[in-house]
């Protein structure tokens, strides 16, 4: 495993195996990795030949200065935990500069329309343009074959599957699922910002998730719809149970088009046919204390659900 910081000599490596009619395989992060990103990595190593994780902060996606500043960095314990990946750890780890990805005052954005709505695109405001535009510069840069990415951030992995389609980017997009700590809660780098009680907290997200694949599942067991208000309220009312806990937003919609689900169409998948499993995305976000948490789960996606039900708190 080696550390590359410049563009150059990330070209090079990549350039290297691809001669040698190597599968390259990018997994985007910002550090302060956790298990998550670690599962994220063994899906990319074990269908690539050259894996590459990119470790980089990027300034333009965040919308607070402060939630910059706080956002932990921990290079040398990130490389750490890579390298106990052993025959899965990655070839090369991306770790530049903010000056070397951003070389100048940056008048080009990605911006992508409808999708970014809603969500955290609705309190983050320029959030997204600032992930589309640098997971392109990413992808140009390291020109994969395939980028994984994780489920937990549900509506980054929507708009970057958009951007790949839309400017017929050559790189399958995969996306892979949350992985939670065992009493439920979504494994992300901001929970070690959390005290114990703010953790304790936070278990709210999974809680109400939960409450709101138990409505789906009564829903479906009486032979009907799933009544998307029900479950809205639902989750709403669990998390805003919990102390300490802000809620930003509670929202059920189409996993496609991150819409509410129209009434014709009431979210279904596959074809429409009635056989096929009706499937809503239910999106939480929350501040915990000072912490801003997301976490999500597709109710119709099967696994997606036990998954999450699987956890005991
Ligand atoms: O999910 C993240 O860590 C970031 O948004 C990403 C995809 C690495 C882009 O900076």
């Amino acid at each position: 495993m080696q550390r590359l910081t410049t563009i150059a000599e990330v070209r090079a490596a990549v350039g290297e195996a691809r001669r040698a009619g190597g599968r390259v395989a990018l997994v985007p992060t910002m550090g302060a990795l956790h298990e998550g990103h670690l599962a994220l990595v063994r899906e990319a190593a074990s269908d690539a030949d050259l894996t590459v994780v990119s470790i980089f902060v990027n300034p333009t996606q965040f919308d607070r200065p402060d939630d910059l500043a706080a956002y932990p960095r921990d290079l040398e314990g990130d490389e750490g935990q890579l390298a106990e990946l052993g025959d899965l750890a990655p070839d090369v780890v991306f770790a530049p500069e903010v000056a070397e990805v951003y070389p100048r005052p940056s008048v080009t954005r990605v911006t992508v329309r409808g999708l970014t709505d809603r969500l955290c695109g609705a309190s983050r405001p320029g959030h997204f343009d600032g992930v589309a535009t640098v997971c392109t510069k990413l992808f140009s840069i390291v020109q994969p074959d395939l980028a994984v990415f994780g489920r937990k951030d549900f509506q980054q992995l929507a708009v970057i599957r958009r951007v790949v389609a839309d400017l017929d980017l050559p790189v399958e997009v995969v996306g892979a699922p949350t992985v939670r700590e065992p009493d439920g809660l979504a494994m992300s780098s901001r929970n070690r910002r959390l005290g114990p009680a703010e953790r304790r907290s936070a278990l709210c997200l999974s809680r109400a998730l939960r409450a709101g694949v138990a409505v789906a599942r009564a829903g479906r067991a009486g032979g009907g719809p799933i009544d998307a208000v029900r479950v809205a309220n639902e989750v709403g009312g669990t998390l805003s149970a919990a102390p300490g806990v802000t809620v930003d937003y509670v929202e059920v919609l189409d996993p496609e088009t991150l819409a509410p689900p129209d009434a014709t169409s009431r979210g279904q998948a596959g074809d429409g046919s009635p056989e096929a499993q009706q499937q809503l995305l239910v999106a939480v976000a929350a501040d915990v204390g000072p912490v801003r948490l997301i976490d999500n789960v597709v109710l119709g996606d099967t696994e997606d659900e036990e998954r999450l039900l699987a956890a005991t708190s």
